[in-house]
């Protein structure tokens, strides 16, 4: 539905109504909700490719990947279409390993600029996806990753100012798994039994296009959907066999909180938060997942007589409330040779006393109708403060709204959590982590060590059409 004055996308196009500028909060309340739809669990759940190198070499594995538009079928009747990396939605896989480079060329063939942000991902900053490096419409650009990081789930996504929201709802999302052979040696379940899952909640009109409206709303609470989808499909089904397997929850969503439990209760193992392995799995009834978090989980249906079926649900409040995301259908018994250790990683602590005077505060808050960071809006002229490569700096971020939590995500650099609201951080919050909830009201102090690359990098909110309405600031690494 078109917002009086405000940002629409329909039917493959962008538009700013009136020349808007991304810093201008939009105006007007024009997004419909509807009525949730309700599950089908109808449809297989669809499997991302995995990207083939175009090369591999000494230097690293070459990838050739295009932003193109596409279509997708997350719904019964007319296709959709949608922006897509190599044109479908969630784009292909990309599968690193740890300590090898990974070389992407990206052409843009969208029309539109665009770009390509690896979230997490320890890249120099001329490949870290910068809001204002963007892509031409015709353009390719390289973006090199080194690797040289934790194994673990990652995802990349556009990053282009103020249309990093519109990009994403419409498609342009993917995972970036780095293998790490210690992970491998583990026995956690691999193969066809390491399954990546982006969740991510969707509008759509009466004819299954897409509908991302910016108002004063939903820039308010961020862009939230009537449908969920799973890979890109609405309550899809997931055919199992009675055994273990890993699945890689990613929160794709724009700007909805999830919390994923089975509807036979169940406990749901996690062994990686964000982009590391916890140093010993945490038993879960729940596993909550702020926009952009990632959670890998062992969900074991060993016990299950084939014909049984479980439902992933969402128990997030997050209004329209959407409890279903999938079902899992046991359908046949399988012997198991997975195994799931007691420990499964070394994760030091980053000791306290390495920082050594540098305490930030950073107040994500509305001021004067706004979102911003200590009264500021992201300013791309604006260089907000200077970190000193190779120090350890910690970070209080406070929530000064009263009403919803801000995930906070840094770039280029992994951080710990040492508190939340003052207490230790839960179990799940123990790995590396690149975004954290940041509770309404509450604060969190992060513990994150500057190291390897100088320049210029953002931090942000993300809920996108925060970050989009500007609540993200850079920081410059400087040698
Ligand atoms: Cu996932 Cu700056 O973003
Ligand atoms: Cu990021
Ligand atoms: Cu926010």
């Amino acid at each position: 539905m078109a917002a009086a004055g405000g940002l629409t996308v329909l039917g493959g196009r962008h538009s700013r109504a009136g020349g808007e500028n991304p810093w201008g909060l939009p105006t007007g309340n024009a997004a419909n909700y509807g009525t949730v739809r309700p599950p089908s669990f109808a449809r297989p759940l669809p499997i991302p490719p995995i990207k083939q190198p175009t090369r591999t070499g000494p230097g690293g594995d070459e990838i050739d990947l295009v932003l193109r538009p596409g279509t997708g079928q997350p719904l019964p009747g007319a296709a959709t279409p949608i922006l897509g990396f190599d044109g479908i939605w969630p784009g292909p896989t990309i599968l690193a390993t740890r300590g090898r480079p990974t070389l992407v060329t990206v052409r843009n063939e969208l029309g539109e600029a665009a770009n390509v942000h690896n979230h997490g991902h320890h890249a120099p900053a001329a490949s870290d996806g910068h809001p204002l490096q963007t892509i031409k419409p015709g353009g390719s650009r390289l973006y090199t990753y080194p690797n040289n990081q934790t194994g673990g789930t990652y995802w990349y996504h556009d990053h282009t100012f103020g249309l990093t929201g519109a990009h994403l709802f419409r498609g342009l999302g993917a995972l970036y798994i780095i293998r790490d052979p210690a992970e491998d040696a583990l026995g956690l379940p691999t193969g066809e039994y390491d399954v990546p899952i982006m969740i991510q909640d969707r509008l759509f009109d009466a004819g299954n296009a897409l509908e991302y409206t910016v108002d004063a709303g939903t820039t308010f609470t961020g862009v939230l959907g009537n449908t969920l989808c799973a890979n890109g499909v609405h309550t899809p089904f997931f055919d199992v066999a009675a055994r273990r397997y890993r699945f890689r929850f990613v929160n794709g969503a724009n700007s909805r909180n999830l919390r994923l439990a089975l509807g036979n209760g169940d406990p749901i193992v996690q062994i990686a938060s964000d982009g590391s392995l916890l140093s010993a799995p945490v038993i879960q009834t729940s596993v909550e997942l702020a926009p952009s978090e990632r959670a890998d989980c062992i969900i074991d249906f060993g016990h299950l007589q084939p014909g049984t079926s479980v439902v992933l649900r969402n128990l997030d409040p997050t209004w329209p409330e959407l409890p279903d995301v999938l079902r899992f259908n046991v359908v046949r018994k399988e012997s198991d040779g997975s195994r799931v250790p007691e420990h499964l990683a070394e994760v030091p602590r980053i000791p306290i006393g390495e920082a050594k005077k540098k305490h930030r505060r950073l107040r994500f808050q509305l001021a004067d109708g706004k979102w911003t960071i200590n009264g500021l809006r992201y300013d791309p002229a604006r260089i907000d403060f200077r970190v000193k490569l190779g120090t350890t700096e910690i970070w209080e971020i406070e929530n000064g709204e009263q009403t919803q939590m801000h995930p906070f995500h840094q770039h280029m650099v992994p951080f710990q959590v040492l508190d939340i609201n003052g207490a230790p951080p839960p179990p799940a919050h123990l790995g590396w982590k690149d975004s954290v909830a940041i509770p309404p009201a509450g604060r969190a102090r992060l513990i994150m060590r500057f190291y390897d690359y100088t320049g210029t990098y953002v931090f942000h909110c993300h809920k996108l059409e925060h970050e989009d309405h500007a609540m993200m600031l850079q920081q410059e690494i400087v040698a």
